[in-house]
């Protein structure tokens, strides 16, 4: 009897820890070689945007009238862009979606369980990697990707934590303070050589983080008015902020833009869990190297019938999922696409390879089974 209880009791305080084993250990690993493609990219910086908290059919959804609350964003989607639906994952949170965009990867579980503010594993991403990065946004968000960053290369900007009030009844102010400061910060760089300098040098990133949708969202829900009007006033930002950015840069025609969100949001304002109101975001992509809107008269492969709800059965949509290059939206030679891919995909070799050392050191021998190689 004692030894079945032993044995019973065993068994589930295995299963137990295996569970935390499973999911609670985080999967990333470090120290691979980094490989880049040898070719000139097409554009010199990037704008990246992130309205956080904006669903995919907030944004896409046309007014009764057939006219768009984001009229800028439409335009580009029409003319000069190519856009689709990113998806995120459990958890919806900001901290997880922003790892995403950033590094290319889902955060796991085990993140959330240390709390969502600070980075509980280290990773590379493309601030990291970037000449310089600006940030401009919120202080719960801009400060754990310039921690990830080594070296004093990404700068961020962000409001007094105090402004950032959940039920603030005009929420939208929070980014209206982005778009003035990045347009007082593109002001002030007219006039100090040092600064220009730095701006007009290769690989920047600009980074925006818009948090008055999300927070609107919470207060009114993403039905509300208040909601559906910031997302307006952040159509008119990104549109005022791309013009001071061409104008800079004297209509180069060397800047990427790339428009999204860090996760939706449930009709009663809350986010967190996988419905899909909360894992479908936008994404419109224009500027350097990407690839123009593209019209097109067959059927698209979605079945999900957001193409004929927002209207927009005749433009290309391209969603994007992870790991793949999404080369629809390039616009580029062959030659480079190839490179690319393949960069792609040696990069993901050096994990699998990265993985497969720690394994065989960990595991005894005659246990460690490799892969067979196929010839
Ligand atoms: C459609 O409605 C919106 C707001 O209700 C209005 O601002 C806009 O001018 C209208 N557009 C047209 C083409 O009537
Ligand atoms: C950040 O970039 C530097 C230089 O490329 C690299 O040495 C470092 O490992 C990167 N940080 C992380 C966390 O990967
Ligand atoms: C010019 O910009 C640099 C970098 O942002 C800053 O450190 C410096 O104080 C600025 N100089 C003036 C005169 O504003
Ligand atoms: C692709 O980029 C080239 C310049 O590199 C440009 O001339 C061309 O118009 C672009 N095509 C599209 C479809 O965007
Ligand atoms: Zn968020």
């Amino acid at each position: 009897m004692i030894t079945f209880f032993v044995i019973g009791l065993t068994v589930h305080v295995v299963f137990f820890i295996s569970i935390f084993d499973i999911y609670f250990t985080s999967p990333l690993v470090h120290g691979m070689t980094p490989h880049s493609t040898p070719l000139e990219p097409p554009a010199s910086r990037l704008v990246l945007v992130v309205a956080d908290g904006l669903r995919a059919d907030s944004l896409f959804t046309l007014l009764p009238n057939g006219s768009s609350r984001t009229p800028y964003l439409r335009s580009i989607i029409e003319d000069k862009g190519t856009w689709g639906v990113s998806h995120t994952r459990v958890p919806t949170e900001s901290r997880p979606g922003h790892v995403a965009l950033i590094a290319g990867f889902y955060e796991d579980v085990s993140a959330v369980a240390k709390g969502w503010k600070e980075n509980p594993v280290e990773f590379d991403s493309v601030f990291n990697e970037s000449r310089h990065t600006w940030c401009w946004g919120s202080p719960d968000i801009l400060p754990m990707f310039a921690k990830g960053a080594s070296g004093d290369h990404v700068y961020t900007h962000t409001y007094p934590a105090v402004e950032e009030d959940f039920a603030s009844t005009d929420a939208s102010k929070l980014d209206s303070w982005v778009f003035t400061q990045v347009k007082s910060f593109f002001k002030s760089a007219q006039s100090n050589s040092t600064l220009k300098a730095s701006l007009w040098e290769d690989k920047n990133v600009f980074f925006l983080h818009l948090l008055g949708i999300d927070t609107n969202g919470h207060a009114h829900r993403p039905m509300s008015q208040e909601y559906l009007d910031n997302i307006g006033l952040v159509d008119a930002g990104v549109a005022e902020v791309v013009s001071i950015i061409e104008d800079f840069f004297d209509n180069d025609g060397r800047t990427a833009y790339v428009f999204t969100s860090d996760h939706g949001m449930t009709n009663w304002g809350s986010h967190g869990a996988g419905h899909p109101s909360e894992t479908l975001t936008p994404l419109v992509a224009w500027g350097a190297g990407i690839q123009k809107a593209k019209g097109v008269t067959e059927p698209q492969p979605y079945n999900d019938g957001f193409l004929q709800d927002w209207k927009l059965e005749h433009l290309r949509r391209v969603d994007v999922s992870q790991g793949v290059l999404p080369l629809l939206y390039l616009n580029n030679s062959e030659r480079f696409k190839a490179e690319s891919m393949y960069t792609n995909a040696i990069q993901v070799l050096e994990q699998f390879k990265m993985k497969m050392m720690q394994k065989k050191e960990t595991t005894l021998s005659f246990l460690f089974t490799p892969y067979q190689y196929v010839q």
